[in-house]
């Protein structure tokens, strides 16, 4: 193979995925509920063809096959995160034995076979009780958030060398209190801006959890859904417009988690607005003094507006679209099996801002793929043959590299994800793994991109 794009010693290739995606055993060895499992129990409708969380690839009795898998393909680490209601049922109070023993069993898989755990503390996955008193809008919340994390520190820590606080904290408030995609299925921006604000602290706090405690020497961060926010032109209307979206969706995590402050023109739009969140003083202090030392980036498209053409009522309910309107640019490129557009040098605009306006911070793709429905479609010979998942890679990785090329940090690629996993209200219908799985026999089959990326790790590059 003749390398073209040589990427760094010691790049980071391998996967990303999340507790309630794979683990399966949802009501089993002393789990707890959490908002999933409960939403599911009640309103089983809302999830594409009525599939639940305790329906996935079943990872927690089949770990160590599937970590010999990623062996297989090249993978020097890969992402997990821990199932806060599995470690601690009620989120709060007694830890689950049973849960620290199939953690220790995975982390200790993985580091024989020298794939590095990167452990992700909270996916998505609130346990029921903390959410019955108001979750991450509850300040309480906050602090059985740093108790947690401080716990899985101390018993993971020896091993685990990279943490990250949360997974794209915006998606809970975007699906849980704005756009009515996830539970507590609430639409109310004002309880939406608090548990932003909530979960940056509790990040926040973790971290100096992290930091305060003997013999923790390894990285901590946060994983961010970054989608750069493209003009229709350069009307500075249309300027403008790109510009508050970015506050909303970008800054609003970014610029806490990397320079410890929320971007003074969000504040002052949300104070003229009369929707800023609750804040105690010294909180600020913390979110200023405990900013991130990694960065992980999921990336899957672009978000491109354009000025608002009608004014907004003002008594309708305060949203951020009231300062632009999307824009479907003519001719862009689409996943025609998902409907996200793909825009490969996204991931070099969001690096090269990374590089200069957030000094140049230590960070990685966590997560990029390309979901497609029916999959089964390209199945030939016993396999899939998923050359578009392929091409997909291979042109992010292309704008990756030219942007390390030019000084940026860029420390690994991940997929989204390993195997076809369970995905929140979309069930399986959109496939993103290297591996395809039978929902019915459980079992793995690689699919063409597997074999390509096992070569792009053995070459570091492609
Ligand atoms: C990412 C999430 O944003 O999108 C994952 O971190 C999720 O948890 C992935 O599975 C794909 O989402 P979907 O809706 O296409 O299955």
């Amino acid at each position: 193979m003749t390398v073209q794009y040589q990427f760094p010693d010691n790049f980071w290739w391998g996967s990303a995925t999340s507790a309630t995606q794979i683990e399966g055993a949802a009501f089993e060895e002393g789990k707890g509920m959490n908002i999933w499992d409960y939403w599911y129990e009640t309103e089983p409708d809302r999830f594409f063809d009525g599939i639940g969380p305790e329906t996935t690839s079943d990872f927690y009795r089949q770990y160590k096959e599937d970590i010999q898998r990623m062996k297989d393909i090249g993978h020097n680490s890969f992402r997990f995160s821990i199932s806060w209601s599995r470690l601690i049922p009620g989120g709060r109070g007694e830890v689950n034995a049973q849960a620290v023993d199939f953690y220790n069993r995975v982390i200790n898989e993985l580091l024989k076979h020298d794939i590095e755990p990167f452990v992700n503390l909270y996916h998505f996955d609130m346990p029921k009780e903390l959410q019955d008193i108001g979750g991450f809008e509850n300040r309480q919340v906050v602090l059985w958030y740093e108790a947690y994390a401080s716990v899985c520190f101390e018993l993971f820590g020896d091993r685990v060398k990279k943490w990250f606080t949360f997974n794209e904290p915006i998606v809970p408030v975007e699906g849980g209190y704005l756009y009515d995609f996830h539970y507590p299925n609430i639409v109310d921006a004002k309880k939406a801006f608090q548990v932003a604000y909530h979960t940056m602290l509790a990040s926040a706090l973790a971290i100096r959890a992290y930091r305060r405690l003997d013999g923790q020497d390894g990285q901590i961060g946060i994983i961010l859904n970054l989608t750069p926010s493209y003009p229709r032109s350069q009307h500075p209307a249309d300027v403008k417009a790109a510009h508050t979206a970015d506050l909303f969706f970008n800054r609003s995590f970014l610029d806490p988690a990397v320079l410890g402050e929320f971007p003074q023109d969000l504040v002052e739009i949300l104070r003229e607005h009369d929707h800023l969140p609750v804040v105690e003083q010294e909180d600020l202090t913390v979110i200023k003094e405990n900013t991130v030392d990694l960065l992980g980036v999921n990336y899957y498209q672009p978000r491109r507006v354009k000025a608002k053409e009608h004014t907004p009522n003002p008594d309708s309910p305060f949203m951020p679209e009231w300062f632009f309107d999307p824009y479907e640019m003519p001719g862009r490129k689409m996943n025609p099996y998902r409907g996200w557009e793909i825009y490969e040098k996204g991931i070099y605009d969001i690096m090269i801002n990374l590089r200069d306006n957030y000094g140049n911070i230590d960070s990685f793709i966590s997560e990029n793929g390309m979901g497609v429905q029916d999959e089964e479609r390209f199945l030939k010979d016993g396999r899939i043959e998923d050359d578009y998942r392929i091409d997909f890679i291979k042109g992010h990785l292309t704008w990756l590299h030219r942007a390390i090329e030019e000084g940026c940090h860029a420390k690994g690629y991940h997929l989204w994800t390993f195997m076809d996993n369970w995905s929140w209200m979309n069930a399986y219908k959109n496939r993103y793994g290297f591996y395809s799985v039978n929902l019915h026999t459980k079992e793995r089959t690689p699919k063409k991109s597997a074999y390509w990326m096992k070569e792009v790790a053995k070459h570091n590059g492609f």
